[in-house]
């Protein structure tokens, strides 16, 4: 008996050096020590032994039991650190590697410019409108002194959802919405999106953006729009801008004009950019035509206003220079970043 005790001993310490993990350990254990083990199994033979050999046998059995108990706590112990060692290896983090960028966003140039404008509209004492974009046909154009069979119609065509309803072609519809809710003085800017039935190219797209503005109160004249612009013009492209009025047709005022500023590429020498022209065309404006006012119940004798509506695409275009209308809607990153 005590040669099998030597030998459960001697077996473990083998058993014990071939292991590598604490699963394949708690198993060893139970093969030796647990209540079916070996060891056990040696003790349950005590009974055969005399009472001189018991105590000796005893206790070197409980010698042998305390021996290999240690043996596995000290592999165990072994086993845990290698693991932590492992764990913490894995999960090593390198601080030299670089960070992650976060992607700040920012405005659209559309959006920048618009915002721009406003605030240059704001300065000089104007309030900001707003009108539906799906509108009456009234307000499009009826009301604008356009009859349904007039002629400058057929340069705004658009989609129309009914036979009097449509996506408006201009912003000129919220001069109407407002002199009706709102008697004079007004002074007001409106911005908006626009739809007209035109092909895409470089300074054309079926839908874009105007600002509208209106001044309606005693005594406006030319000289108060000119002035306006004027100051627009230089508050967006600095001191230097000059603009210049031609005589032109709106049905909806009265005198009408275009409105060119100077060519920023070549300041007026005349290049691609400006066609030869030295200025480039950037909106149209007028004295509100006294029907248009009588329509929205205001008084042509007493009261006087001033009108003009600028393609708010063709601002960000000169501004930036920008020679392709489309690059503002394709959403291009590599463009967008730019601004
Ligand atoms: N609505 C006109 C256009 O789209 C521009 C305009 C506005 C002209 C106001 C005069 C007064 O062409």
């Amino acid at each position: 008996m005590k040669q099998q005790l030597q030998n459960i001993e001697l077996m473990a310490k083998a058993e014990l050096e071939k292991i590598s993990d604490l699963a394949e350990l708690e198993n060893l254990r139970i093969k030796i020590l647990g209540k079916k083990g070996e060891l056990t199994a040696i003790l349950k033979q005590m009974s055969a032994l005399t009472a001189e050999e018991r105590p000796v046998i005893g206790q070197l059995a409980n010698k042998v039991r305390q021996d290999i108990e240690a043996d596995i706590a000290d592999k165990a112990a072994q086993l845990k650190a290698a693991l932590a060692q492992k764990k913490l290896q894995a999960e090593k983090i390198d601080v030299t590697l670089p960070g992650k960028k976060p992607s700040v966003g920012k405005l659209h140039p559309i959006n920048a410019v618009l915002n721009e404008v406003k605030e240059i509209f704001l300065g000089m004492g104007f309030d900001i409108a707003e009108g539906p974009e799906v509108e009456y046909d009234y307000y499009n154009f009826e009301a604008l002194n356009l009859p349904p069979d007039h002629p400058a119609r057929d340069t705004q065509d658009t989609f129309y959802v009914t036979d009097n309803v449509l996506l408006r072609t201009q912003t000129s519809g919220v001069q109407v919405h407002v002199m009706e809710n709102k008697k004079p003085p007004i002074r007001i800017i409106a911005p908006g999106r626009v739809y007209r039935s035109d092909a895409v190219d470089a300074t054309h797209s079926p839908i874009f953006h105007q600002i509208e503005a209106l001044v309606v109160d005693k005594g406006i004249t030319m000289a108060d729009l000119v002035g306006t612009l004027d100051m627009l013009m230089k508050r967006l492209y600095g001191d230097d801008c000059k603009i210049r009025l031609r005589p032109h047709h709106f049905p909806f005022t009265e005198p009408s004009a275009e409105v060119d500023v100077l060519c920023f590429n070549c300041g007026g020498k005349g290049c691609s950019m400006c066609k030869g022209e030295g200025y480039v065309e950037l909106l149209g404006a007028g004295m509100v035509h006294p029907k248009v006012l009588k329509n929205c119940g205001i008084d042509p004798e007493v009261y006087s206003g001033f009108a003009f509506g600028l393609g708010l695409e063709r601002i960000v275009m000169r501004k930036y220079g920008i020679n392709d209308m489309r690059l503002l809607y394709e959403n291009d990153m590599r463009f967008l970043e730019q601004f």
